[in-house]
């Protein structure tokens, strides 16, 4: 049933309610995945996992969380730090804007308030990098707040079990503000941080978007549609072809303890005004995509928010500089050893450890996310 206007209280009874609170957060209590952010109430762990799941799986986070709380254990460690350790520490995770704004927020909160975050969702909300969802998150699940966070599963669970559906463009705000108001409502006042992660849980493991596990939801007996749902068609992806340059040559004054091998890589470091990832190294950009065959090193495909990039690989040799495009911000040669701790990105990674120049890196650690609202 489309949604038409009824209003929220109409839909739920309290005892309805009730019920449903009860039954999400023992299904929780019983079925929640044993995840390393779970096991702290420290509100800037909590800061830290809830920026680095917005665009990035679970799986992925999970090893790269651990490495940036070794790495930054306190807020006030992440505050004193160069930007250039944390974009290494993030490299791979993309939505490097994230990563960016968590350090912006993190000197603001240092100088300001002696470290310590605020505690309510509204005055959280004024941090860089913070909006309604991180806010309601944090404040929920560190301080007990009874607020609720609405993210792109919430939305999906709770549009199902309304019965709600999208009609249109304008009908999409207006479905967002409904089931915002619904969120509201069911919230748990006496667990809002279990019943939010609960809610969360749920569409990430049961209520999948394409498949999900009716069966095994335990909350269907307050379902309206129990799988009978419209899928909405997954965004369109775009293709892009570009080309980057691995040059590697060898250096006997690199020959030191941090790479034996002397060998560097080219990399350069581009400007705002020409990249999407500033303050990140990658691979030389080739000044022609075209590659002809008998220079391909390589292919790769490289997923970044709704753009497929098709992206080959040459070498090039140190005096062929012609073939690179102008460098518009600082190109250097670095050891290998020396850019394996660097703020690579996720595609220049990919491709060094195709080439076997650097360790095995996470695949394809960018997941495509339609309609979430952040950029990095
Ligand atoms: N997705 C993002 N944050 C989450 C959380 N705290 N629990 C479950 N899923 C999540």
């Amino acid at each position: 049933m489309p949604y038409a206007g009824k209003m929220v209280r109409q839909i739920f009874e309290s005892g309805t309610i009730s019920a449903l609170r009860r039954c999400l957060i023992d299904w929780y209590e019983r079925n929640r995945r044993d995840l390393p952010w779970r096991n702290s109430q420290d509100p800037y762990a909590i800061w830290v996992s809830e920026i680095m799941l917005q665009q990035t799986r679970v799986a992925v986070v999970i090893d790269r969380y651990q490495a940036f709380m070794t790495r930054f254990p306190t807020l006030v460690s992440l505050a004193l730090a160069p930007e250039q350790d944390v974009l290494a520490q993030w490299s791979g995770l993309g939505y490097y804007r994230r990563a960016r704004m968590l350090h912006k927020a993190a000197q603001l909160v240092a100088a300001q308030r002696e470290g310590n975050l605020p505690v309510t969702s509204t005055e959280l909300r004024l941090l860089p990098g913070i909006g309604a969802y991180t806010s309601a998150a944090i404040a929920s699940i560190a301080h007990g707040e009874v607020v609720a966070v609405v993210d792109g599963n919430v939305e999906r669970v709770l549009s199902r079990m309304a019965g709600w559906e999208v009609v249109s463009r304008t009908g999409a705000t207006a479905l967002r503000r409904k089931i915002e108001a619904l969120a509201a409502q069911l919230v748990d006042p006496a667990r809002p941080g279990d019943f939010n992660q609960a809610l969360m849980e749920l569409g990430a493991t049961v209520c999948l978007p394409r498949n999900p596990q009716c069966l095994t939801c335990p909350i269907s007996a307050v379902c309206k549609t129990r799988g009978e749902h419209k899928t909405p068609p997954r965004a369109r992806m775009l293709s892009c072809e570009v080309g980057h340059a691995l040059s590697v040559r060898t250096s006997h004054n690199t020959a030191k303890a941090c790479c034996p091998s002397g060998r560097e890589v080219l990399l350069e470091q581009r400007p705002a005004s020409v990249t999407v990832m500033p303050g990140m190294w990658e691979l030389p950009l080739l000044r022609n995509a075209a590659v002809p065959e008998e220079d391909l090193r390589m292919t790769v495909r490289h997923a970044i928010m709704q753009v497929n990039y098709y992206v080959r690989i040459r070498t090039v040799f140190e005096d062929d500089v012609q073939e690179l495009a102008i460098a518009a911000g600082e190109r250097r040669w670095v050891p290998l050893g020396e850019a394996a701790g660097m703020a690579l990105t996720g595609l220049t990674r990919k491709v060094l450890s195709r080439a076997r120049l650097f360790p095995a890196a996470p695949l394809d650690s960018i997941t495509p996310l339609a309609g979430v609202g952040m950029r990095g």
